[in-house]
Order: C-alpha cells, then sequence, then structure tokens
C-alpha cells in the first residue's frame, strides 16, 4: 500500500494517541502469569501488542476484550499450557526477546518464530543470559529466529549487559521470576524502566540501586486495573511534525512521560522548541501529561552516548527534523539502529537523499546538515513502521505530493497514523 502526502500549511488540533506499545507488551506478559483478572485500558492497537497477545492465547491464556479495552485471566506463575502450534511474534523484537525470559521458565518446551524482518534480528543477547540460567535454546544457525526454548528450572543469575537494551533486561528479569533467588541485571546505561514499574504494579519485589535491578523470584503477582498512556514514541512524529510545519500549533492529550523516555523532550527543548507540559499525573506508577507543540526554530544538536539510547526509537524523525534546524544533527554511538526492523541508518540516508537532503552515513550514525529543503519524491518504509511515519512528516515540508511505499508498515505500531495525520495536516 502507498499513501501520498501533500505539504501542510499547519498542524493543528488535539489529538489521542494509542497506548504505548512498551507498556502494553509488559502489562499484558505480566498479567498472563499473575493471579486473577487485569482489565487493561487504552492497549495499544499496533499489530506488536497484537503478536504478544496472539502468543500468550497459544500459551493458553484467556483474554477478552473490544478495542483497547481487554481483561486477561491470570494463570497464574505456573498456570501457562505448553502450546500445540509455534509462538508467532510477527514483526516484534519485543515479543520474541520479552516472552523468551518466560518461556525459558515453563515446563515445556515451546518454538517461537517471526516475519522476515524479525527472522534477520539478533538472539544471542537473550541466548546467552538464559542459558546461563539452565534454559536449552537453539536457533537457526545459532542466532537468529525461530528459537526453540526448552524451558525448565531456572538459577538466578547476575547479569551484566553488555548491550542497552530494555527488551534483554526485561527477559533476563522475567526469567529471574521462575527462579527460587534473587536476579540481578545491570545495565551499562539506563534503558526504559517500564518492566521495573509495571512488575511492581504486580506486586514483585523488585529493587534499584543505581543501574542494578534485581527481582526476586517467585513472587505473588496479583491482577491489576491498568490504564496505558499514550505512546510518546508515537506522538514524536506527530510532535516532530508540529515543530517543522510554520504555524502550527498541536495539543497531544495523555501522553506517557515516563523519564527514562521523556529524554525526548529535553533534547527537543534545549534546541529551542517550544513544547509546554500540562497536568502531570502518575498512573499506575507512570507519569502522563498533555503537550503543546508549537513550529519552533531550531538550533540542531548532537545525540551520542546515553542520550542515543535514550532516543532510539525516535532517531528516524529526529534526522528528519535535523536537516530543517540551523546547524543540523549528529547521530554517534548508534550501531544498535543497524539491527532494528531494518538497518534505520541506511534506510533515513536513503530516504533523505531521495529527497535531495544531504545525510551522510557512519558506521554508527548519521551527519545531517542544516538549512535543508526537502523535495518531493517516492519514498520507501522497507517495512519499517518509524521509517514509514518518519517520511511521511518530512512529506510535509516537501515542495510537492510525495508518496510513501510500504504505507502500511505504520500499522505495526500505529495503525491510526495516517487518518490522524490527515485530521491534523
Ligand atoms: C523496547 C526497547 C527498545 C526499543 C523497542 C522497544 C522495549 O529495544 O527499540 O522499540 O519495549 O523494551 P532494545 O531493547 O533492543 O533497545
Amino acid at each position: 500500500m502507498q499513501q501520498t502526502v501533500s505539504p501542510a500549511s499547519a498542524i493543528t488540533g488535539a489529538i489521542s494517541l494509542p497506548g504505548d506499545k512498551s507498556i502494553s507488551h509488559r502489562c499484558a506478559m505480566i498479567a498472563a502469569i499473575a493471579e486473577g483478572d487485569t482489565h487493561i485500558r487504552n492497549y495499544s492497537t499496533g499489530a506488536d501488542c497484537h503478536s504478544t497477545l496472539g502468543c500468550l492465547r497459544t500459551l493458553g491464556v484467556e483474554l477478552e476484550g473490544k478495542g483497547t479495552e481487554l481483561v486477561i485471566h491470570g494463570r497464574g506463575l505456573d498456570g501457562l499450557q505448553a502450546p500445540s502450534t509455534d509462538l508467532d511474534a510477527g514483526n516484534s523484537g519485543s515479543t520474541i526477546r520479552m516472552l523468551s525470559g518466560i518461556l525459558a521458565g515453563q515446563p515445556f518446551t515451546s518454538r517461537i518464530f517471526g516475519d522476515e524482518s524479525l527472522s534477520r534480528r539478533p538472539m544471542q543477547r537473550i541466548m546467552t543470559p538464559l542459558a546461563q540460567m539452565g534454559a536449552r535454546i537453539a536457533a537457526r544457525e545459532g542466532k537468529f529466529p525461530p528459537l526453540e526454548i526448552r524451558g525448565g528450572a531456572l538459577r538466578p543469575i547476575d547479569y551484566a549487559l553488555p548491550v542497552p537494551s530494555a527488551q534483554v533486561k526485561t527477559c533476563v528479569l522475567f526469567a529471574g521470576l521462575f527462579t527460587d533467588g534473587q536476579t540481578s541485571v545491570t545495565e551499562p546505561v539506563r534503558s526504559r524502566d517500564h518492566t521495573e514499574i509495571a512488575l511492581r504494579e504486580f506486586g514483585a519485589d523488585v529493587k534499584v540501586e543505581r543501574q542494578r535491578i534485581t527481582v526476586s523470584g517467585r513472587p505473588m503477582l496479583t491482577a491489576r486495573e491498568l490504564v496505558v498512556p499514550s505512546d510518546l514514541s508515537s506522538a514524536a512524529f506527530f510532535i516532530v511534525a508540529a515543530l517543522l510545519v510554520p504555524g502550527s500549533k498541536l495539543a497531544i492529550r495523555g501522553v506517557g512521560l515516563n523519564p527514562t523516555r521523556a529524554a525526548l523532550l529535553d533534547f527537543l527543548v534545549g534546541m529551542g522548541a517550544r513544547i509546554q507540559v500540562l497536568s502531570l499525573e502518575s498512573h499506575s506508577g507512570e507519569l502522563v501529561g498533555d503537550l503543546v507543540v508549537e513550529h519552533s526554530a531550531l538550533r540542531g544538536g548532537v545525540i551520542e552516548g546515553s542520550l542515543t539510547a535514550a532516543l532510539i526509537d525516535e532517531i528516524p524523525v529526529l534526522a528528519v527534523l535535523g536537516a530543517a534546524t540551523e546547524e543540523g544533527l549528529t547521530v554517534k554511538d548508534a550501531s544498535e539502529l543497524r539491527i532494528k526492523e531494518t538497518d534505520r541508518i541506511r534506510t533515513v540516508v536513503d530516504n533523505l537523499r531521495r529527497m535531495g537532503v544531504a545525510a551522510e552515513e557512519l558506521p554508527d550514525g548519521m551527519v545531517i546538515s542544516g538549512r535543508q529543503k526537502f523535495h518531493a519524491a517516492t519514498l520507501d518504509s522497507m517495512g519499517d513502521h518509524r521509517i514509514a511515519m518518519a517520511f511521511a512528516v518530512a512529506a510535509l515540508r516537501g515542495d510537492g505530493e510525495s508518496v510513501i511505499q510500504g504505507a502500511e508498515a505504520a500499522s505495526v505500531s500505529f495503525p491510526e497514523f495516517w487518518e490522524t495525520l490527515r485530521q491534523v495536516a
């Protein structure tokens, strides 16, 4: 499917966005192994989070729901059933990596697979710690999905994460729930902490000392009523659209502003963005607020070190924004971008060049000089949701109609994206 995007005269109005993808995955997985019925409101509409629900159903978890409201009938820590078919993680790295932590603790064998893109993404990062805990995992060529996970009794470990990855941290902490001791993970830089927050909400004992997180095994997890905040990473496309297009003023309601995610706002405000945060509240341990974003002249900047990890999902759309800043944008320390749904350094640079925007590819990042014009072009998502949406935003500043090929990819995290874009542009 392709979408045509015309230049926008302004981005205006007030919008609500689907529930946070990261939080939705975690809430569903923990609810499945908790005791009782968890009610979730504003569950992500993205295909990825529905891949998680599909896997949970295959493991015998009963789910009821209409739209974004969901009831998950928890089966308790020992209640999952051996799957009669392979588990389908679709395009979702979060599903395969985080769920593997739970599968490793089960007294049965499961096989989990994904689509073509997921089948190329590295899994050693979870296989290594899970093997240390006692799980036996086989993978295609020793490192790619499908995974065959022979679960069983696990022992706790004290694990230093070699890569900054909230998915791997979560995998190990989830596996730690099935041990008889204390499992610790030390992160090289602090990553999103939705797992720590959600586990505590369900009653687990989680201690955090600087970058070391410890979970106690065999907790009593109790069902909860939860409201998922809107996804800041989805909001990022509309925040950047409003910043880019002169005359814009956009309100975005009920957005998740967890400090481990909200570095995005600090970075933008630091470059001169006019963003107001209204009505900050805490819901089930997660901060939520309303945003008002206005078109702004931006200086540009550098994303490196721990900031790269904190902005990892937003870099494609920030790269687009970078071309319209005064001094441009440099991204460093971002080799993780090469192993996302696509090689996002390559797919961002290629699409920028198609628009006539000069961009230099680095082994672990990119350099985009400022004050550039976007020319209308045919752009290609390469099947990556964040590339489809980032270049739809770039097209709003084009000098004519642009075409986004592979536009359906947006559904992976944000099926309402195109409709919302039409509403505000
Ligand atoms: C996620 C963590 C990040 C991010 C992904 C979601 C999560 O991946 O890119 O979209 O929910 O934990 P890594 O943990 O691989 O960095």
